[in-house]
């Protein structure tokens, strides 16, 4: 939607780095976007690309059942950078040599410059580089050169300045490679000759102006779960068509403690649009009442959510178009060899058959998450928004253990609160990735005074992780640990105990159903 004037080709032959590769290439301030290696070189031709980056990929070059790319995009004047599997497919492409060999090259390894007038390496000095390969380079193709080594790899790097191709066997793309962002740097700049004014500021500006282009006097609907994604979605439409944007909340009763009033406010309070809240906490409760088993719990709020908020986008259509909070991640196709497949994600709404809009809005369809916060803080989005952990849709539903009452919510929402509060105060808050209270179906034995107490005992779980899919419980410290535990039992009722829960992921899974 936003008008790019310069950007820079990802294509991806299936590694597992691929999108930090384009995450880097826009830190610089130029937009980058991934296409599968089975996108067409016309296709790739008609973009005018200011660069193409080959990612890294399965092993062998020799492997037909590796993918591949026609050679005459080498010819295309396009600067070129191959990275790992991308340097080899070059060498094979222009008929150099690769060799499988014994052992594999993989970490922290030496590289030693040896070309200290490349270009790519300009500001770059012998340093740790990034490995994983097995399959290396033993005979660089004709017209290139090698300009890096390290030990068990002959060529570390290779070029060619006259045709503008080059190559790195490592991953300059990870934190690991000391030199790695200079290396994107000199490529970027010095050899793709980009300007670098890819920023959020004028994302912003140009997609506001495409915005009203496309919705001119027309209404737009958006599903606001107070999220990040389409919290900031919302913010934008906001600035661009005003009231012409409405946004539906649904407030099931199962989110955080006074977090639907939060959400209300901010954006009724900040911005111009028409709010609708559908309170339906008592029909949640009531088709929840009596179930035990968590699958039953999530297909009973995830069937009551759709039929709500579909009951109320069908009221509220009229025409004109509608707004979801999609983000680059949920829509890059892969190049895994299933490129026709887009990932099935949340953020990818299914619509009724019988609701018809002119069309679907995605405006934050090419931004990554750290830019969507940014463009979030830009516009004025209050930072506990912004920086929200993920919170899950089926929302305190998954942390009840046992059947879900207004008396468990309410207590479940107070010691999460205090959790929470602690967890700020003591200013760890960014070294966790996400923290929480849950209610356990247990209750125990205790003593408060001269009473014996028989209640209810609460889990609190705090996780650090890169991506969730594995997870690490987070070493809090005893003191912080003491303090929440002092103040849940004091100031929840229905609470007389608090435990720690120090299972990682796997075996436990971040939420307790
Ligand atoms: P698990 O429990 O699977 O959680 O280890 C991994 C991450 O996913 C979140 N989560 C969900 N998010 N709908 C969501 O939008 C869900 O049904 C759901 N279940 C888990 C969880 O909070 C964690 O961040």
């Amino acid at each position: 939607m936003d008008a790019v004037n310069e950007k820079i080709l990802v294509l991806d032959f299936g590694g597992q780095y691929n999108q930090l590769i384009a995450r880097r290439v826009r830190d610089n301030n130029v937009y980058a976007e991934i296409k599968p290696y089975t996108v067409s070189l016309d296709e790739i031709k008609s973009e005018n690309y200011k660069g193409i980056i080959f990612t890294g990929g399965p092993n062998s070059v020799y492997d037909m059942s590796s993918p591949h790319y026609d050679k005459e995009i080498l010819n295309l004047g396009i600067p070129v950078l191959g990275i790992c599997y991308g340097c080899q497919l070059i060498c094979w492409m222009r008929d150099g040599k690769v060799e499988t060999s014994d052992t594999r090259e993989y970490g922290k390894i030496d590289m030693t410059v040896d070309k200290k007038d490349s270009v790519l390496f300009k500001n770059v000095p012998d340093s740790i580089v990034w490995m994983s390969h097995t399959d290396k380079i033993v005979e660089v193709p004709e017209g290139f050169e090698v300009t890096a080594h390290s030990e068990h790899c002959p060529v570390a790097a290779m070029e060619n300045v006259k045709e503008n191709i080059y190559a790195v066997q490592f991953h300059p793309e990870v934190t690991h490679c000391e030199y790695g962002d200079k290396i994107l740097y000199n490529f970027i700049f010095n050899i793709c000759k980009c300007s670098g004014n890819w920023k959020m500021e004028g994302f912003i500006e140009n997609t506001v102006k495409a915005l009203r282009d496309k919705i001119g006097g027309k209404k737009v609907v958006l599903g606001l779960s107070g999220g990040v994604d389409s919290s900031v979605a919302a913010a934008l439409l906001s600035k661009a068509v005003g009231n012409q944007l409405t946004c539906v909340f649904v407030d099931q009763g199962l989110m955080r403690k006074d977090e639907g009033d939060f959400v209300e406010e901010t954006f009724t309070k900040l911005f111009d649009m028409n709010f609708v809240r559908v309170n339906c906490a008592d029909e949640f409760i009531s088709k929840l009442k009596g179930v035990i088993d968590p699958e039953d719990k999530r297909k009973i709020i995830g069937t009551e959510f759709y039929n709500v908020f579909w009951n109320k986008i069908r009221e509220e259509a009229d025409g004109g178009f509608f707004a979801q909070g999609t983000i680059y991640p949920d829509c890059i196709e892969s190049g895994k060899g299933d490129a026709d497949k887009i990932k099935t994600h949340h953020n990818k709404v299914k619509m009724p058959d019988d609701i018809k809009f002119d069309d679907v809005i995605e405006p934050l369809a090419d931004l990554f998450k750290d830019e969507v916060r940014k463009v979030g803080e830009l516009l004025g989005i209050p930072k506990e928004l912004v920086w929200r952990q993920p919170f899950p849709g089926p929302g305190l539903g998954v942390r009840i253990i046992g059947e879900i009452t207004p008396e468990k919510i309410r207590i479940l929402q107070e010691a999460d609160a205090v959790f929470r509060d602690e967890i700020k105060k003591s200013g760890i808050e960014n070294e966790l990735s996400q923290f929480f209270a849950v209610l356990t179906d247990v209750k125990t034995v205790g003593v408060m005074g001269d009473h014996r107490t028989y209640d209810n005992l609460i889990a609190i779980r705090a996780v650090t992780t890169d991506d969730f899919m594995t997870a690490d419980f987070a070493r809090i410290p005893y003191d912080i640990l003491a303090r929440v535990s002092n103040r849940i039992i004091n100031e929840c009722d229905g609470v007389n105990r608090v435990v720690y829960d120090i299972t990682s992921k796997p075996p436990g899974t971040v939420e307790w159903a």
